[in-house]
């Protein structure tokens, strides 16, 4: 019997051709029509707040967000189908275009500036520009900006507006998010694969302070 190299069989692994598996890393450009996405929200505001302003705590804020990330997430929804998620029912009767529209919607709406101040010397900040090599956790401005809306080369790469922007989101959420990702529940996309791999080293203090930090932080 041949001999498959082990690293061929991580490879394979890692980046299983499954059909549920999503590879962003060449992902197109997603051009919605943000006019005709504003009469498919009506349902969605209802939780995620006016224009995407989310006000309760678990439910993510929409607006201002890329809008390849929200198109990725919400086909993300409708591919995994998790009946322990709320979005699942959302998402099941959009079709691509629609989401795309919406997605532009969303994108074009502004954030709300958040009402507590941030301090660039909070330990979220800290964590957020320069890691902590002695834990193990990297620096996130690289991928997510230094002011924490989104990936410094989306302007330039389609690929990097799939990259979330993370200021003055809710802190109930990222922490939730982050949670998941470090428990690995979340790795059907390239890019849920790299903030898995992030997440790996995050104690629970740094996603405290990660989240309280970022959910001051304004967009
Ligand atoms: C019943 C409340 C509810 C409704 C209605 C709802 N959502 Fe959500 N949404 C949530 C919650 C809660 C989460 C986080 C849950 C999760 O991750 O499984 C979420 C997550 C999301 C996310 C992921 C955000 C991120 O940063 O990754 C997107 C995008 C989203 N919703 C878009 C929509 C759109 C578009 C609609 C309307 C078609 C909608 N939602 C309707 C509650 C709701
Ligand atoms: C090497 C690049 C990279 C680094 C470094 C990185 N991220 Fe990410 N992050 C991503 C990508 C790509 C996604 C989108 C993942 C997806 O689609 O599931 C993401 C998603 C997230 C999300 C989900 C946001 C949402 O709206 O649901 C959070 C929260 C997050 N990152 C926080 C962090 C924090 C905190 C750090 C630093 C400890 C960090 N990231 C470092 C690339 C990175």
């Amino acid at each position: 019997m041949k001999r498959v190299p082990a690293i061929a069989l991580l490879l394979a692994s890692s980046f299983a051709t499954a059909a549920d598996f999503v590879d962003l890393r060449d992902a197109p450009a997603v051009r919605g029509d943000a006019a005709a996405g504003a009469s498919k929200v009506a349902v969605c505001v209802a939780c995620h707040g006016p224009s995407g302003n989310a006000v309760v705590p678990a439910f993510p804020a929409l607006a201002g967000q890329h809008a390849g990330y929200l198109y990725q997430s919400l086909a993300g929804f409708r591919r995994r189908a998790d009946p322990a998620s709320p979005m699942t029912a959302q998402v099941q009767s959009l079709t691509d275009a629609d989401m795309a529209d919406i997605a532009a919607y969303f994108a074009a709406q502004s954030r709300t500036v958040p009402a507590a101040a941030s301090s660039t010397d909070a330990p979220g900040a800290r964590l957020f520009r320069d890691g902590d090599a002695t834990r193990g956790i990297v620096p996130c401005q690289g991928c997510h900006g230094a002011d924490a809306r989104g990936h410094p080369g989306r302007d330039v790469a389609a690929r990097y507006d799939y990259y979330p922007a993370l200021a003055a989101q809710q802190a109930e959420y990222l922490a939730a998010r982050l949670r998941q990702y470090r428990a690995g529940t979340l790795t059907d996309t390239s890019n849920a694969r790299i903030m898995q791999g992030v997440a790996h080293n995050l104690d629970d203090a740094a996603i405290t302070e990660l989240a309280a930090w970022l959910t001051a932080t304004p967009r």
